[in-house]
């Protein structure tokens, strides 16, 4: 088993995961010398590996640089999944992608899906709402000087444990031919969820409810985000993960 993007915040926890079920997964990453961009390093990499979970990111802001990264990156991994006989390949995604169409990240994830049910080997894809990390990294993108700026979004995030756990079930068992969803337990506001996160975390951060300044576009707003009804629900709740974020210090 190969994790792409495997020294990611979901890829560590994905071969984590799979280490613990006993398996040997080669973490992919420009840190242990493959580039998928380029494809360099990646045809080593897949040597005898039976199945792939990409769970490769980029913080590219425009949407022309993100569908080029997922593009290449997506038809470097499909071409050389090829010629390892790779029978299986689970990529991550996003809940909503194709209901929001401004994002630049999303545009890239709708090229990588497309691609990935494009292509010639067998896949399944498994779209997760919002980690309960994203209210900090928000934080982190729109910090200045003492204040961050956090957009009203309503979200039902999950645990990136659970997320990779899901991966793992998924990629040991047969290709699914379509796209499963992953929630967690509850809906939760974004702004509420990165005071509550700074406030465990000790950080006395100003926090600004607003749609300006900050990297979402207004069509977030409302349901857009939300999973549909037959979304698989994973079990850690947002209080669960504060009290790991209180002891983490
Ligand atoms: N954040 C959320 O709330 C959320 C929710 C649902 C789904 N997702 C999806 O989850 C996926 C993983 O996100 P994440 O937060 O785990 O990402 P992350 O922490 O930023 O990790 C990205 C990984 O990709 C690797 N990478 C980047 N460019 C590379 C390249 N050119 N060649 C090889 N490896 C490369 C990075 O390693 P190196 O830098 O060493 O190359 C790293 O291991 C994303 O596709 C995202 O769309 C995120």
């Amino acid at each position: 088993m190969a994790v792409i993007g495997g020294t990611g915040l979901v890829g560590r926890h994905t071969v984590d995961a799979l280490r613990a079920q006993g398996h040997d997964p080669v973490p992919v990453s420009r840190t242990t010398g493959v580039d998928v961009t380029t494809g360099a390093g990646l045809d080593e990499a897949l040597d005898g590996v039976g199945a792939v979970i990409d769970s490769l990111s980029t913080e590219v802001r425009e949407p022309a640089e993100a569908e080029r990264f997922f593009a290449a990156s997506t038809e470097n991994l499909l071409a050389a999944e090829q010629r390892a006989g790779v029978g299986h390949h689970v990529v991550l995604s996003i809940v909503g992608i194709d209901r929001v169409e401004g994002n630049a990240h999303y545009a890239g994830k709708r090229v990588q899906e497309a691609m990935v049910q494009d292509g010639a080997i067998p896949w399944s894809i498994v779209a997760a709402t919002q980690f309960y990390d994203f209210a900090a990294q928000v934080v982190g993108w729109t910090r200045v000087d003492g204040t961050a700026v956090i957009p009203p979004l309503l979200m039902r995030p999950c645990a990136v444990p659970d997320v990779a756990a899901v991966l793992v079930e998924v990629a040991v068992g047969e290709p699914l031919g379509r796209t499963i969803e992953v929630a967690g337990p509850d809906n939760h506001d974004l702004v509420d969820m990165a005071r509550r996160t700074l406030a465990v975390r000790g950080d006395a951060v100003r926090l600004i409810a607003s749609w300006r300044d900050q990297p979402f576009n207004v069509e977030m707003a409302g349901e857009v985000l939300l999973p549909g009804d037959d979304a698989r629900v994973t079990p850690m709740n947002f209080e669960t993960w504060l009290e790991y974020e209180a002891v983490k210090g």
